[in-house]
This record gives C-alpha cells, structure tokens and sequence, in this order.
C-alpha cells in the first residue's frame, strides 16, 4: 500500500517530489538521458571499447553520467549502467553487438543451476565505486537515481536470449515450466533487492525498478510475474533501508496500472506516454507521486506539438507530486536542442 512517506525535505527538488513534497515547477529528468544522441557520450563509447567496459569502468562511467547535466539543466543524475548487469554478475555471458541490442546465451530449465547468485554482488563492486564518484562530484541540489530491471523484464532477456516484441519466450517458460521460473524469479528478486540496497549504501538518493516489458501479459501472469517480484523487492529494500524511496516503472501495465501502484508499494509510479492523463489522474491515489509521460518522438520531432503536449502533461498532474520524464526512453535520432528546450519549458521559461 502506498502510504505518503514523511515529509522532511532534503534540499533536492526531484528527491522531495518523490517523498511527496509537491514543488512549484516539476523536476526533470529523461529516460536513458545519457547517451549515443549526444557527441560527448559517442566519443567516450569509442574510447572505452565495449559497452560493457564502459558500465565498469568508475571513470567512464561516472563521466558519462554527468554528460547530460553538464548540457541541461537536469534535476537528476542516472547511474550509467545497464539492467542486464545482472545475468552478467550471474554468470550468464553477455554481450552488445553493434546494432543489435543485447544478446544473452539463453538459459533454460537445466541450465539454471550454473548461475551463481552468491558472487553476483561481487562482481558488481565497480558499479557501487562509480556510484560513489558520481555522488562526490554532483551537486547537492541533483538526486542521484540508482537502478535495477524487475525480475520479469530481466528474465526475459535471460531466456529468450535477446529482445523481442512479444516476450513469447519467457511468457512459454513460465507456462511449461513454473517451478523453473519460480525459482529463476526469485534468484532475480533476491540479487537485484541486495543490488539496490548496495546502491544506496554507495550514495544513490532514489532508485528505479525498471519493468520495460509489463506488457503481453494476462492479469494472472502480471500478479505473478510483475506485482509479487516488484512488492517483495521494495519489501526487502525497506527493511534495510525505512522508507527507501523507489520509483516502479510497469510500462504497458495499462489497466493493471492502479493495483502495480497499490499492491507493491512503490513512492513513484512511471507512466509510459500510452496512459491516458485522465485515467492516471482519476485511478491513481491523489497523494501518489507520479513520473512520466512525453513520447519520446515527440521530443525527436520537437516544435509546437512537443511544447503543447508537455504543457498538458504539466497541467494534468499540476495538484499531485509529479517527476517531468519521457513515457520511454529517450532515442539516438533525438535533436539536442529539443532536450535543451523541453528542459525549458518544464522550468517554466
Ligand atoms: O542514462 C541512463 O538512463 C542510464 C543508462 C541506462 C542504459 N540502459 C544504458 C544503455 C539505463 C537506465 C538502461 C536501462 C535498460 N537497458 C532498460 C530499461 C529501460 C528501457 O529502455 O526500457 C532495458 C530494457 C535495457 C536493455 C538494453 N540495453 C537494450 C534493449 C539495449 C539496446 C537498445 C538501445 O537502447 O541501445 C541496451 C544498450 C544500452 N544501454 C545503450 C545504453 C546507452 C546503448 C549501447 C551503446 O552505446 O551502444
């Protein structure tokens, strides 16, 4: 149950919008707001070799992260990193082929047993570094925002090998499967809660559970696969952590929306940019804070239609908290200057 957290504010606009201390003006960040669309984030790419290399090394990582606020007056900072960090400190080997997203040698039922979750934590120790020097170089006005991808989205990567538009992979497994993917779910519930926890302790203000897949899925397989593993990782954080403030993203969660909110506890809930306002506005508790919801090719296409839509946007939740952010990622067609602009416009000039 979302319960509105104390209202202590800590000097950070975007952390207080979080905690429930609605601001004058929303704070902004942009979804995957560092990267290929800006020149300074190519050349460090190309310097660093792999993406891979670039996520561990602290120094490139942190660079990377700063890059957007250095050019925008941003009110947040993003862990460069990647959700799929975590079949890799599993022990599931990945890698990013240019042009083709993330691929994965997919596990299956007998293969489980080879992933190691106890050295998962381990092997992620130059995350937490770079998390520490992003947070002694920011501001103290910024929040930094630490992240993690929920167990179902995670899993379907893990079993399908790659991306897919359906998840029809993953969503098989677990139908022939159950007690495989039972046990695949919480392996994942478990690493990514003590994930999180750690990126707190490094200095992460907020986190993220990105569920980037909530979609194509049936409301039985949505309370299993998205709700229960969501609610027990903010479980299991804020018993380490009280009131750790965490922001759940469900993006296609469409009607299962208000019970995503309810049932897992999260103190933000992303929208993505096919939520109707209305149904937000009307269906969502009016204390809950919400994140979201431009389309990002609104934001590539910019002009009149982009500045009228962030003004809805900005209307529609002007009585609730509410965090400024694209509805989805950001993509590498985007012009630089409708970012700087939409900046602008959320900062009321
Ligand atoms: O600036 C930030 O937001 C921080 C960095 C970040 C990345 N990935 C860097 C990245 C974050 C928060 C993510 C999350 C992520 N990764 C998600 C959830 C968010 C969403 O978009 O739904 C998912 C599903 C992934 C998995 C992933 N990683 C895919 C599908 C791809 C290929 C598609 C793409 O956008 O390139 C990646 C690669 C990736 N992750 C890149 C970046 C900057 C591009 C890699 C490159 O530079 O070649």
């Amino acid at each position: 149950m979302h319960s509105p957290a104390p209202k202590t504010a800590t000097g950070k606009p975007l952390l207080d919008t979080a905690l429930g201390i609605k601001q004058d003006r929303p704070p902004i960040w942009i979804m995957r707001q560092a990267g290929r669309y800006l020149p300074e984030y190519r050349e460090v790419r190309q310097t660093a070799g792999g993406f891979l290399d670039l996520c561990y090394s602290p120094d490139f990582a942190t660079e990377v992260t700063l890059q957007p606020l250095r050019r925008f007056d941003l009110d947040a900072a993003i862990l460069f990193s990647d959700i799929l960090v975590i079949p890799h400190a599993l022990g599931q080997p990945l890698r990013f082929a240019q042009g083709e997203g993330p691929i994965l040698d997919p596990i299956d039922e007998t293969s489980l047993s080879s992933l190691t979750p106890e050295k998962a934590l381990d092997n992620l120790d130059k995350v937490f570094e770079a998390i520490e020097r992003i947070k002694s170089a920011l501001d103290d006005k910024k929040t930094l925002i630490g992240f993690c991808g929920a167990p179902w989205t995670v899993a379907t990567y893990m079993i399908g090998g790659r991306g897919s538009p359906d998840q029809a992979a993953a969503r098989l497994f677990a139908l022939k499967h159950p007690e495989a993917f039972a046990a695949l779910i919480d392996m994942l519930v478990e690493v990514s809660a003590q994930y999180l926890i750690a990126q707190f302790r490094a200095g992460a203000d907020l986190v993220q559970i990105f569920e980037s897949w909530a979609l194509n899925l049936d409301e039985q397989a949505f309370r299993t696969h998205v709700i229960e593993p969501n609610r027990r990782i903010v479980e299991k954080v804020r018993n380490a952590i009280p009131d750790a403030p965490i922001t759940g993203f469900p993006r296609g969660a469409a009607g299962m929306l208000a019970e995503y909110a309810q049932e897992t506890g999260v103190s933000v809930l992303g929208l993505d940019f096919a939520t109707p306002l209305a149904f937000a506005t009307s269906h969502l508790p009016d204390t809950l804070p919400v994140q979201g919801n431009l389309d990002p090719l609104r934001l590539v296409a910019g002009g009149a239609q982009m500045e009228t839509r962030a003004h809805e946007i900005i209307e529609a939740f002007s009585d609730r908290p509410h965090i400024f952010n694209l509805g989805h990622g950001i993509v590498p067609q985007t012009p630089i200057e409708n970012v700087a602009r939409l900046v602008d416009i959320v900062h009321g000039r």
